[in-house]
Order: structure tokens, then sequence, then C-alpha cells
């Protein structure tokens, strides 16, 4: 296992509120080696003391308790003042390192490049790996140049792209829960399925994420990271063996699958809008366009629905709705599959059965139809709800533990990631050119109007 981890960016909200509490986390559970070495570095001049205290500051706020853990990780730490963009100065950040080294790159996007290259300069020990946050490139273009710069001067099993989904426990569940199960087994493909759902719908509205997300928006923010990896897992076929390359091969796959929407397609199966003022719960909230930072011509979206179809002998016709929006009503983050209704039954005509993976909060649940409590011969839904144990250890440590370990199965493939932006290109240039207009919703409302159908079809 590597023992030192070079964090670009140290003083910024990602390693804060994500990276450092995992880290915690991940030696109070005595996963990682000792003595481990977090080195920070950022362009801040601020020597470690300061460093310390700024990293308490984080763990406080992100409710870190285990004071042992705290002490041991703060003990761990180091900090170098530098220009991540300058080559002299990375290198001689980095020199102290004398063993192979996680470089992560908890950076604005605009610096992956930059720092790929002052990386490649400054000639990392052997065995280094190189971790790389999202977005990886903003269109397909940009990835590919990304892709190849990377590997200018890392290998492919060097490099982890990162998509946090990945280490939570219900989207890491999908493939037991579907291949491990017959009930599941059997009935997963169009002949019993109608429709998948993969939602997440947050409260939260911009959070001073301007500079980031208003040259973004929901479908690059969301849609061609986070929620086509879980497409993946719920519509990939099972690995012929649990390497890492056969599983992301099986992804691969999946993405290749799904048709590219044509302009017109896009028109009635995509929808976007952006929140209006409105109050959620208690607060009030200004509109998106009202807040700083933003530039409203850029029309950029906080709410973005796609439906996908996966060209295929398991899925052909199934659509596979992506929904995610800021600054709605209420948390919802779920995966819905909608099973067919029964072909005939004695009983009546029962709703289709649902599946519902909570993706935030680990529960899994599913509608059943039931014969009623009276003994009478009539069908009543029933919902059978499974709370599982918390997640031990925060999805950002699961990926940091791999990372150190060397283990690339939830790391996105540079195929993988490539793919993902072909599936949101046409979209993406179709709402350039102003197909499926950007409609507005109140901030705490339920979202733009829709109508009854999700999404109009044929
Ligand atoms: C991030 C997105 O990757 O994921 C955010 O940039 C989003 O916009 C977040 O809010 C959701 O994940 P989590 O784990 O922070 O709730």
């Amino acid at each position: 296992m590597i023992r030192s981890i070079a964090i670009f960016g140290a003083t910024g909200d990602l390693a804060g509120r994500y990276l450092m509490p995992a880290l915690t986390a991940l030696l109070q559970a005595g996963l990682l080696p000792t003595p481990v070495r977090v080195l920070g570095i950022a362009r801040e001049e601020w020597d470690w003391a300061r460093f310390c205290r700024h990293t308490a500051e984080w763990l406080q706020s992100c409710g870190v308790a285990d004071t042992k853990a705290r002490d041991q990780l703060l003990s761990s730490l180091d900090y170098r003042a530098a220009d991540v963009t300058d080559r002299r100065q990375v290198a001689a950040a980095l020199a102290p390192l004398d063993e192979p080294v996680v470089a992560y790159l908890a950076l604005p996007s605009a610096l992956f490049a930059p720092v790929i290259e002052a990386l490649g300069a400054a000639s990392l020990p052997k065995g280094s790996r190189i971790v790389v946050e999202k977005p990886f490139g903003e269109d397909l273009t940009s990835a590919k140049a990304l892709n190849r710069l990377v590997h200018e001067f890392f290998p492919e099993d060097a490099v982890f792209r990162i998509d946090h989904f990945l280490g939570m426990q219900t989207v890491q569940g999908i493939p037991g829960l579907r291949f491990g199960n017959r009930l599941f087994e059997t009935a997963w493909s169009r002949d019993h399925v109608e429709r998948i759902d993969v939602i997440w719908d947050e409260m939260i509205a911009l959070e001073g994420r301007a500079s980031y997300y208003d040259r973004s928006g929901a479908l690059r923010d969301m849609i061609q990271n986070h929620l086509l990896q879980v497409l993946c897992l719920l519509a990939m076929e099972p690995p012929s063996s649990p390497s890492a390359d056969d599983w992301r091969s099986r992804k691969v796959e999946v993405l290749r699958a799904v048709t590219s929407l044509s302009a017109d397609e896009v028109d009635r199966r995509t929808v976007r809008a952006r929140y209006a003022a409105g109050r959620i719960e208690n607060r009030e909230t200004p509109a998106y366009v009202d807040e700083p930072g933003v530039e409203s011509q850029r029309g950029t979206e906080t709410f973005a629905q796609v439906a996908l179809r996966i060209e295929n002998r398991r899925w052909a016709g199934v659509p596979f709705v992506l929904r995610t929006g800021k600054a709605l009503a209420m948390e919802r983050q779920e995966v819905v599959v909608h099973f067919k209704a029964a072909s005939q039954s004695l009983l009546g005509a029962g709703a289709g059965n649902r599946l519902r993976l909570q993706l935030g909060s680990d529960r899994v649940a599913m509608d059943l139809n039931l014969i009623h409590a009276d003994g009478r011969f009539e069908l009543q839904p029933v919902e059978v709800d499974v709370k599982m144990a918390p997640q031990p250890i925060p999805a950002y440590g699961l990926l940091l533990r791999d990372v150190l370990k060397g283990d690339l199965s939830l790391a996105v493939r540079d195929d993988e990631v490539e793919e993902s932006w072909r599936v949101v290109e046409p979209v993406l240039e179709a709402w350039a050119e102003g197909k499926s207009p950007l409609k507005e919703y109140a901030a705490g409302s339920e979202g733009p109007a829709m109508g009854e159908e999700p999404i109009a079809d044929s």
C-alpha cells in the first residue's frame, strides 16, 4: 500500500469537506498504513500550524468526533505553499517524498492540465498514482485531450478518475442485488421492467459554487458522471470475473449501447430548467440568476432530466430516466425500478411492483401486491422497507483506500469517461441551439411543470 498522499488544493472545499474526514474515518478503522503521510499543497502562504488549524476546523464542522483519529490525522499532515501550475515549485514541494506517492488533484478542472504537466516534469517515484476529480473535461473533445495528456506521464492503471457515487453503499450494492438474487436476476430485463428512474433531487441551492457550476450546469455536474455510472451498474451484463477491468468493460458496453439522441429527440426526451426565487423550508432563496457570480445569459440549467435508451437485447424499448435538480422541495435520491404489472390476475389488476434503492440513506424498499387483511380476494399495495446498517466508511474513504491499494474497480476508466461524454454531447449541443427551452421553477417547489408523463416518449 502506498503511504504518502499529496493533496493539490489542500486548503479547498473538497479536501476539507470530504478528503480529510474520509482519511480520519480510515484511520479510526485502522485501514490506513502507519505512518501515513498527507502532504497538503496549495497557494496559501501558510505554515504547518495554520494548515492544521484549518483542517481541524473542517473536521469539527463535519462532525468528526473521534479525537484520537483526528489527532492522528493532524500529526500526519505536512504543508507546502506552491503555485500548483509552476513545475519548479511542484517539484520542490514533492522532493521530500522518496517513496511512491498518490497525487490527488482536488482542484478546479481548469488546473488539471498544468498540474499533470508539472507532475510529469517532477519525475515522481516509480509506482506513483494520480487521482483526478470530476469534471474530467467539459465535452468529448476536451476529455480525449485530457486522457492523452495524462497518458503521457501515467499508465492507465495508475490513473484514478474519481466518482464518489461509486463509493456509496447502495450504489455498490446494485450488482449484488441484481446478480445475487434469482428473483431479480431473472426479472431484470425488458420482458419485466417498464422503466428505470435514477433521481438525485437536492434541496441545496448553489452554495457559493458559481465559478464552477455556472459553466457546468446540472447535466455536466451530475448526469454525465454520477447518474450515468449508476445507470451502468443497473444495466450492465454480469462480468466474467471480479477483476477491475472486467467490471469496467461491462460498464463501457452499456454506455456504447446508449443511443445518441437526435435534436428532435432532445426536444421530446429532455427537460432543462433553472430555479427562480422561492422558499426552501423556511429559507428565502434568491433566484439562481441573482446568485453572486452567475451570468444569466449563459442559461445554465439547475435541473436536468434525460430519458435514454439502451439498444441491446436486454433493454431495447425501456426508458432510463435520469433526473437531477437543485433548490427543490425535498431530497429525493433514489433509483426506482418500475416492473410491469402481473400479466393476468384473478384478483384484479395490481400495480406493477416497484423496487426503490435510496442512494443517500441506505434503504431498499419494494412495493408488493398482497391480499387484503380481511381475507377477501382483493389486492392491496404494501411497501416492504429495509434499512441497512449505516455505511461505516464514507464514500470518499472507500475510494481513497482503493487508490492506496491500487484497486481500480471503482475508478472510471479512460474509455468510460469518453463514452459518457459521447452520450450527453448531443443534448449539450441541442440545448446550446435552443432545443427544449429552459423552463423555470420556484426554489422550494417540486421542479418545472412536466405534465402527466415524466417524459414524452414517442
Ligand atoms: C457533486 C456535485 O459531485 O455531488 C454537487 O458537484 C452535488 O453538485 C454532489 O451536490 C452530491 O453528492 P453529495 O455526496 O455531496 O451529496
